[in-house]
């Protein structure tokens, strides 16, 4: 069951770019637009070391990490050999050009990991960049 919560427009997020969407506890969500126009969902938290993939350069269906440039699968969360590990992937929905989030996945997924403490990874409102991240609908 999902709970489809809009987010933004497509063209919201930057081509081979993407936006954060705050969430009310856990590490934010990436949702990243590649040059095709799809849009993939993942926690905020390269599987390496913590950096933030949502400041990375998409390609194709991956995102390099701008830490250590991992390439990140942008559909199953996971790191292209050589390397190894997985973040977390978030269900998206499109429709009509509106980006939708599951509410339950929001509120309940990777609750458990944290952000770094510093760095360009550290969490969410250390960057403190209002057009670029989103707030997460609150789920009831
Ligand atoms: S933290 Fe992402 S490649 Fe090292």
């Amino acid at each position: 069951m999902s709970d489809w919560k809009p987010i933004c427009s497509v063209t919201d997020i930057p081509v081979l770019g993407a936006r954060r969407v705050e969430r009310a506890k856990g590490i934010a969500v990436a949702v990243f637009r590649n040059s095709e126009d799809k849009v993939f969902a993942l926690l905020d938290r390269c599987p390496h070391k913590g950096g933030p993939l949502s400041q990375g350069i998409v390609f194709g269906e991956s995102v390099a990490c701008p830490l250590h440039n991992w390439s990140i699968g942008l559909a199953d969360g996971c790191a292209k050999s050589p390397d190894e590990g997985c973040t977390i992937p978030f269900a998206v929905k499109v429709e009509a050009g509106r980006v939708h989030l599951d509410g339950i996945e929001l509120a309940t997924l990777a609750l458990d990991l944290v952000a770094p403490k510093c760095g360009p990874g550290a969490s969410t409102g250390a960057l403190g960049d209002a057009s670029f991240d989103i707030q997460a609908p609150h789920t009831a």
